[in-house]
């Protein structure tokens, strides 16, 4: 506190002295993947955090800068993501952290945010109970609940015989128990469930599971990048779909950075998600451009990327709000209240009671648009939608 103090009236002489304003520089530890099997999605963070620098960058008071520090996580990697936060707090003082595809992660890093009040924002880590770890914890993401729960109530009405096959982590067990809670609320049968292993690049010897016990459709759940393509692959080499097997899912089996890559046999897949490249909102198409202007024509944004623009964006706003003097409880109170009527996905705002996000979660199909698989929206299935897991299960 001290310091702060010593550092202001420093400001404020200077700022009488020569007549300009100070500078002040506001430091934001980013924590992605750049390396290993998990680079993929790792590399979908950093261009959505680098692009909504790159956009954003100026829109500061007068003085005020960002100096964003990235640093490797190397994947789900608790003990490295550990290290990353302490040095990012420690040795280089950062006033924010964010980051993190992958939930232990975000977990691993919560008691830091606690002790060391150091605000985190996760741009994707998605397992349901992270911002309970920690009050200095608010998330721009999504849980599993949020989709796969009105997923599972929308296939009741659909198919009466489904199999579950998820990525054995918790993103992927808590997708399994809403789909199957939705689902069998609603009558369905769950007739298997299989859970694969988290970095799993073959996905044949599941697929030749569920195609053996004939079910009506097969929920999926795997964390996007190379995967999802990787068990499109499954589906269409073992001729699920000739089979009659609806594939249905979470928007991570269809991510739009990847679907390209995973032909026609995609087609007619169905998801719940909270983001699709393709949607024809303003402020989507707008991103959307941005995006291909400065990665390629041929790059589409996932959600991943539209989760660090966000996260970004929610940072912004706490750095402006506070002209830069940021304290770590006024920003936790900016971040409860925050609200963005212009996310690419939609209308956001992060839930003061939970800190975590609500939005809509829409029914896609993939289908061709232009030439071009893309997942079109073809329904709002929840609008400003609370994380029901924790609806379900409220603070004793
Ligand atoms: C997560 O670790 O929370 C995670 C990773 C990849 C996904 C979704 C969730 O696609």
């Amino acid at each position: 506190m001290k310091s702060r103090v010593a550092t202001s009236l420093a400001c404020f002489a200077l700022v009488s002295a020569s007549g300009i304003v100070a500078a002040q520089t506001v430091k934001i530890g980013i924590m992605t993947t750049y390396s290993g099997p998990g680079a993929a999605q790792g590399d979908q963070l950093d261009k959505g955090y680098k692009l909504y620098l790159k956009l954003n960058g100026d829109k500061l008071p007068p003085g005020v800068k960002v100096e964003p520090i990235f640093r490797d996580d190397t994947g789900a990697n608790p003990d490295a993501a550990k290290r990353l936060a302490q040095e990012l707090i420690v040795r280089d003082k950062v006033q924010f952290l964010t980051g993190f595809v992958w939930t232990p992660n975000g977990a691993a890093i919560a008691p830091l945010t606690a002790e060391a009040k150091v605000p985190y924002v996760s741009a994707n880590a998605a397992g349901v109970s992270i911002p309970r770890m920690s009050p200095y914890i608010a998330r721009v993401s999504f849980t599993l609940w949020q989709s796969s729960y009105p997923l599972g109530q929308w296939a009741a009405k659909n198919f009466k015989r489904v199999y579950t096959v998820v990525s054995d982590f918790a993103p992927g067990h808590e997708a399994e128990e809403a789909f199957t809670k939705g689902f069998k609320d609603g009558g369905g049968e769950i007739v298997g469930s299989i859970r694969t292993p988290m970095t799993s690049t073959d996905f044949i010897p599941y697929m030749q599971r569920v195609k053996d016990a004939k079910p009506d459709a097969v929920f999926g759940f795997n964390p996007a990048g190379k995967q999802a393509t990787a068990q499109m692959k499954a589906y269409t080499d073992l001729d699920l779909h000739k089979a009659g097997i609806k594939y249905i899912g979470t928007g991570d089996i269809t991510t739009d950075e990847e679907l390209q890559n995973m032909g026609d046999a995609a087609l007619g897949v169905m998801t719940v998600h909270h983001y699709s490249a393709a949607a024809d909102r303003p402020a989507n198409r707008a991103f959307v451009a941005a995006y291909k202007k400065e990665y390629g024509e041929k790059l589409n944004p996932g959600f991943m990327a539209v989760g660090a623009w966000d996260a970004m964006d929610m940072i912004f706003h706490a750095i402006r709000e506070q002209k830069g003097n940021v304290d770590p409880d006024r920003t936790m109170q900016i971040f409860k209240n925050y609200k963005n009527a212009n996310s690419p996905r939609g209308p956001i705002q992060i839930d003061p009671d939970t800190r975590d996000i609500m939005q809509n979660e829409y029914l896609r199909e993939v289908r061709k648009v232009g030439g071009q698989l893309a997942n079109v929206e073809l329904e709002t299935l929840a609008t400003q939608y609370k994380d029901p897991w924790k609806e379900f299960n409220k603070p004793k």
